[in-house]
């Protein structure tokens, strides 16, 4: 950070402000980088944004100080038109993260489970240092360097071709006999220790930019524009991958890394192959002893499944391979004082408590703000007010409290209050919530102010501009606030009339013609949206990204969508069978057996010292847990008799079940969305955002495969495949899966020992297939 960076935008002076600029144009590269190109943002986006203003702020105050590298001339880390695009064959994903032991156990036993092993089944996985640098993909067309290309999105890449026949430790020829006609050779590019302190040196003997870290110091010597400039630098390359090629070169990682090495690569020696997590985690805990003194720059382990055809059979979710993730290394947890804690509302009304902090380095980035996650966390730590604290930033953006030094405790520290009444202007009473579900007491508090609640709104309205959502560009944290205050906007529709508020724009600090125009342009550029991404901005809680895309890819289109969460509403169950759903101990199928029974039992005669046991006793099948827990919950006979018989009228029906059989849905994320369709005020909202947006049809991946648009539920035990992969493939393939039968069934996969679902499918004449009809029917 700059030694300016407290300094208000009026009290810089012309050097100052030079020095700034230079200063946040590195860093602002820095964090695009890490959020454009790892998709590992350094900071949060209030942070970032704040950067982006300052800088824009300083621009309008020095406009003959603007930089050819200014980040107010170019956005993300992909548009530089420096270089020419390369178009990945084969995209360059990105690796999950893993940040402690049960994650890697949860990592190998999901990819135990979706490729069927049995225990005793080994599945060989590698270990290798995750080198800090930046991803590179070079083609060889029969043996000889053609291109070479960085990452950028993963989909297209800058072309550095030039500047990476620079770099000695590149093989320009393969050192293989046959090579194969095309081949992209993968690996990081990297600085080492001692290349780093050396460039830095030079640069600061030259008056140059000196680079934080080793791996901006290889990402700027990569692109340069003069590749001579490359020469100079020290970079260096470790591979462990391939991309397109026209013949597997192995069948394993382990055998690729050591084809790789014979072609003239270097290849990391700390490569190893272990059989189970705790192998993995050996190795990992080893690298980490090594880590200070290796020389080069590593941020964690990274585990791929050794079995190249496993990997395959593996492939990829969202953005992730399922077969690889990186173990990344804690970032060193730092020492600060505790000032003082507030309440900040998040978007679905839910209290955080957050530490305001004296300012102190995190892993290389200024923290004043950490979550303290919940009230349970501050008492169980015992954290009080003025308390020395230990924050970290556990890969994710947020910076987090995790221990407190108590011998450094004062004596006036104060212990906090969590409040029961809701800062915010409505002042709601916060309540801790009972899951439905579980019957747990959540332990976040909330406030059930929704859309009437400022902050709510404000989060709302963050999250629908979000990149992940509707993705405006320069419309973020900073600049919701502003138009909020200003009274511009209130719902998500107003943004898309803000055209209308030119006038009002221009009077804002910081908004000038040129980002006036941007900011109205981008807004303009996404009234088209695609219905994952707009039903995903509706915010509606446990509708997150994976659920709206699968709910986009079911229905296609916002009509069929719409209808369906309508049809699931009335056919949703009453309260009461709700009520018997949720009884401790009585399990669906005794309540089924109960409601089956209800026109038999009545209440009882007399007023007084009624037996619920009496009552029962004509329903058959009750097991004795069931009626322990029918006599524990109900203590008046009567009240019980009428609640079973308005229960057994109020049966979920067939489009509710199918709603929630949805693969991925469930009965809680489908209330979720009945609620909010059938929200008075969610509704206006909604349909006032229709009259300004188009909302368009998503089609499934694949039109022309046997199965695409069929609704497909598997049930019993799958042979050759486990029922996950199988399920994927058909997505793949452009299928609905269930996990219900109904009429509108297509095929029902039934593998050994299947059940109930395969009786329902032969009753309603739903097409049954065996495992080898199903294999055989989407072969092509
Ligand atoms: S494998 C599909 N192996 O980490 C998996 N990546 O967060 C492809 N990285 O983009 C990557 N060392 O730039 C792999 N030994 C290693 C790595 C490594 C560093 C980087 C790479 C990738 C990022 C993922």
């Amino acid at each position: 950070m700059s030694e300016y960076r407290n300094t208000p935008v009026e009290n810089l002076t012309h050097d100052m402000a030079r020095a700034e600029l230079a200063a946040l144009a590195n860093e602002i590269r820095m964090h695009r980088d890490a959020y454009y190109v790892d998709d590992n943002p350094t900071l949060s986006d209030a942070e970032f944004d704040a950067l982006e203003r300052r800088n824009a702020l300083i621009e309008q105050k020095f406009p003959k100080l603007i930089r050819d590298d200014s980040p107010s001339k170019y956005v993300g880390a992909k548009a530089s038109t420096k270089f020419k695009k390369h178009t990945h064959h084969v995209p360059m994903l990105s690796l999950d993260n893993a940040f402690s032991k049960e994650d890697v156990t949860a990592f190998v036993d999901r990819a135990r489970k979706f490729l069927g092993l049995d225990k005793a089944a080994p599945l060989p996985f590698t270990a290798e240092p995750k080198i800090d640098g930046l991803s590179l993909s070079i083609t060889y067309l029969s043996g000889v360097l053609k291109t070479a290309s960085t990452r950028g999105d993963g989909k297209e890449g800058e072309d550095v071709t030039a500047n990476v026949l620079q770099i000695p430790e590149i093989p320009r020829t393969l050192h293989c006999e046959n090579p194969p006609e095309e081949i992209e050779i993968r690996g990081e590019v990297y600085m080492d220790d001692e290349g780093f302190n050396e460039l830095n040196q030079n640069q600061i003997a030259k008056g140059a930019q000196i680079y934080a870290n080793a791996r901006n110091a290889a990402a700027g010597s990569l692109r340069q524009i003069d590749a001579q400039v490359t020469a100079t630098r020290p970079l260096k390359f470790f591979a462990y991958a391939t991309g397109y090629e026209t013949a597997p070169i192995a069948k394993t990682q382990m055998e690729l890394i050591e084809t790789l090495e014979k072609w003239g690569f270097k290849t990391n020696p700390l490569t190893k192959i272990f059989n189970d997590a705790d192998g993995l985690v050996a190795h990992y805990n080893h690298i980490g002893e090594l880590r200070e003194n290796l020389g080069y720059e590593i941020d964690g382990v990274v585990y791929k499944v050794n079995e190249l055809a496993l990997q395959d059979r593996l492939g990829i979710v969202t953005r992730f391979p399922r077969w690889a993730i990186a173990h990344k290394f804690p970032a060193k947890p730092s020492k600060t004082k505790l000032l003082d804690i507030d309440i900040q509302i998040g978007r679905t009304g839910v209290l955080t408590p957050v530490a305001r902090l004296e300012p102190v380095a995190v892993g290389g980035v200024m923290v004043s703000n950490a979550t303290l996650h919940n009230e349970d966390y501050i008492h169980e730590l015992d954290i009080r007010i003025g308390d020395t604290v230990f924050v970290q930033r556990a890969g994710d953006v947020i910076p987090q409290i995790i221990g407190i030094d108590k011998d450094l405790r004062p004596h006036d520290a104060a212990v906090f209050h969590f409040p029961h009444i809701c800062p915010c202007p409505l002042k709601t009473v916060v309540s801790r919530i009972t899951d439905k579900e579980s019957g747990e007491t959540e332990v976040a508090a909330r406030c059930s102010g929704e859309y009437d609640c400022p902050h709510q709104k404000k989060r709302h309205l963050e999250h629908f501009v979000s990149r992940t959502a509707y993705d405006i560009d320069g419309l973020g944290p900073r600049q919701i606030e502003i138009f909020l205050e200003k009274g511009l906007i209130s719902a998500p529709a107003d943004i898309f009339r803000l055209k209308d508020k030119r006038n009002a724009l221009e009077g804002l600090e910081g908004f000038g013609e040129t980002s006036i125009n941007n900011l109205l342009n981008a807004i303009e550029a996404r009234r088209n949206i695609g219905l994952d991404r707009f039903i995903y901005a509706l915010g509606v809680r446990h509708i997150g990204q994976t659920t709206s895309g699968l709910l986009a890819r079911n229905f296609g289109s916002w009509d069929r969508f719409k209808q369906a969460v309508t049809d699931a509403a009335n056919a949703r169950p009453n309260d009461d069978f709700q009520r018997l759903s949720v009884i401790d101990g009585l399990g669906p199928v005794m309540r089924d057996k109960l409601l089956e029974a209800s026109d038999k039992i009545s209440p009882p005669d007399d007023l007084f010292g009624s037996d619920l046991l009496e009552v029962i006793r004509p329903v058959q099948g009750l097991n004795t847990k069931a009626k322990q827990a029918l006599l524990a919950h109900f203590h008046d006979a009567k009240e019980f008799v009428e609640i079973v018989k308005s229960a057994a009228n109020g049966k979920p029906k067939q489009a509710y079940i199918d709603f929630f059989s949805q693969d991925g849905m469930g009965e809680v994320a489908t209330d979720a969305l009945i609620e909010f369709f059938q929200s008075e005020r969610a509704m206006s909202g909604l349909n006032d955002l229709l009259s300004e947006v188009i909302i368009t049809e998503i089609v499934a991946a694949k039109q022309d495969t046997a199965i695409a648009g069929k609704t497909v539920v598997f049930t019993g035990t799958l042979q050759t495949l486990s029922r996950e992969e199988a399920k994927q493939q058909a997505i793949n393939l452009g299928a609905k899966v269930s996990g219900s039968v109904s009429a509108k069934t297509d095929y029902v996969v039934a593998g050994a020992e299947a059940g109930s679902k395969l009786t329902k499918a032969q009753s309603l004449g739903v097409k049954v297939l065996t495992e080898a009809e199903w294999v055989e029917m989407i072969r092509d």
